[in-house]
């Protein structure tokens, strides 16, 4: 008999078959015994009534506790009440091993109890449906590149220097040449890419020493930063709201039964839709005014900030042209205003915030060699990404996408944690 998985199971119906699996639940009813299995695809319940079903499995049912491992064997029928909709008559059990105490129960845990079991918990359907979106969102967003002749330049982790601010910056040993970085952007190396292969997109994980437990912050995360040459400021707009309605809509086709089991009401999400609304920063600024918000011209826009302006839309908003000074030195400034950086960052509706950083980057050589300076970095560190402005220069445009803070607000969650299998916070580093 070939291997079966739950999900597969319409194509069963009426067969026998075995599935391998773990005890999600249990329970009896008289003289009828239900067990649900689960095996990483889905859910199935299996049933037997004293009399007819095997002797042996009786008495394998009541030594089988939580996430035991088991098969079972019986013949598949559709049935519409059973959690996953299928249902087996138990032909055979066979237990593989019976399990310890289940620390995790459906009575409710605290936050830490369950992170200690992250290991763990990942086995829970809230967390399966989670992951699930997550997984999606990647494999649209490289389905999105791929489809469209990006090169995938995977950048390096270890870094000689800061691409996005010293405060944040990870710091090791490296042998002889003394301090590497963990990098916190793969972009200086994707413009490189874009020099060569004229666009990519650079897709891993980055590392950013936040200091700040907040909600929307990880020091681990993922990031996809597609870099292209001759792209301007709205060039980079036009594929930023071409991925997003991509992405989203890409999830709401294929993963609506998760979104179901999360409780997400996804009608803003079915806004995401092309065009998105664009605004500056200035009149970002005058929509905090309106809104009683003592903002001052100049500041970054922080997380309440983001959400008032959000507020105002059906779907996410795009701000651009920021004040230069609390933007990265690597972006161009606006020829008409010398004050703001041609920057854009995304916002995402229901109070989710940023959830992209862009920018046209600055191609010119004197002006790239003032703000290393101005930013006190060292220049030596940066040669080879001046070499990239001393060997034919161009205009060009990226963007950083975050994966968890993406999938956080698809999935209508209120903290990053859950979004990644082992997250990592200033406060935990296990398991
Ligand atoms: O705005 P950021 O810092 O931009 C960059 O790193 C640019 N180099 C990207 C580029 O132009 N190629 O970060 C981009 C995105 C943010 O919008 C946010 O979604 C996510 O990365 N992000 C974080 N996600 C989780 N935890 C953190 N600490 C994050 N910091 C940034
Ligand atoms: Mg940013």
């Amino acid at each position: 008999m070939s291997r079966v998985y739950i999900e597969d199971l319409h194509l069963h119906v009426g067969q026998p078959v075995t599935l391998r699996g773990w005890l999600y639940n249990k329970r009896s009813s008289g003289k009828i015994r239900f067990l649900v299995m689960r095996d990483g695809t889905g859910l199935v319940q299996g049933v037997m009534a004293k009399g007819t079903a095997p002797e042996e499995a009786f008495n394998d049912f009541d030594a089988l506790t939580q996430e035991s491992s088991f098969e079972m064997t019986g013949v598949v029928r559709q049935e519409k009440r059973a959690p996953g909709g299928y249902e087996m008559d138990v032909a055979g059990l066979k237990i593989l091993m019976v399990a310890h105490e289940y620390p995790i129960t459906p009575k409710e845990h605290g936050i830490d109890f369950l992170m200690d079991r992250r290991h763990l918990w990942l086995r829970s359907s809230r967390q399966h449906a989670i992951l699930r979106v997550r997984h999606q969102v990647i494999r649209s967003i490289r389905e999105f590149f791929d489809s469209r002749g990006f090169l995938l330049l995977d950048a390096p982790i270890f870094t000689p220097a800061a691409c996005e601010g010293t405060s944040t910056l990870f710091e090791t040993k490296y042998f002889d040449l003394g301090s590497a970085y963990l990098t916190q952007s793969g972009q200086l190396y994707g413009e490189a890419g874009a020099m060569a292969f004229g666009k990519v997109y650079v897709f891993g994980p980055t590392f950013r020493a936040e200091k700040s437990k907040t909600r929307r912050h990880l020091t681990e995360f993922w990031m996809v930063e597609p870099e292209v040459a001759f792209n301007d400021l709205n060039d980079n707009m036009d594929l930023a709201e071409e991925m997003l309605e991509h992405v989203v809509q890409s999830a709401l086709k294929y993963r609506m039964p998760e979104l179901e089991t999360l409780g997400r009401n996804t009608a803003m999400l079915a806004n995401v839709k092309r065009p998105l609304p664009r605004i500056t920063y200035d009149e970002a600024v005058e929509i905090l005014h309106k809104n009683g918000i003592a903002f001052e011209w100049g500041n970054d826009l922080g997380g309440t900030d983001e959400t008032v302006v959000s507020q105002q839309f059906d779907r996410p908003v795009m701000v651009h042209r920021y004040p230069a000074q609390v933007k990265a030195f690597y972006m161009k400034r606006d020829p008409q205003n010398a004050k703001l950086a041609l920057a854009v960052d995304v916002l995402a509706p229901e109070g989710y915030g940023e959830i992209i950083g862009g920018s046209q980057r600055e191609d010119d050589l004197d002006a790239l060699l003032g703000r290393i300076k101005e930013h006190n970095l060292p220049q030596e560190a940066f040669e080879w990404y001046l070499d990239l402005r001393r060997y034919g220069s161009v205009p060009h445009a990226g963007f950083g996408l975050g994966i968890e803070r993406t999938v956080s607000w698809i999935c209508g969650l209120d903290h990053l944690r859950e979004t990644i299998p082992f997250p990592r916070m200033i406060y935990r580093l296990t398991p």
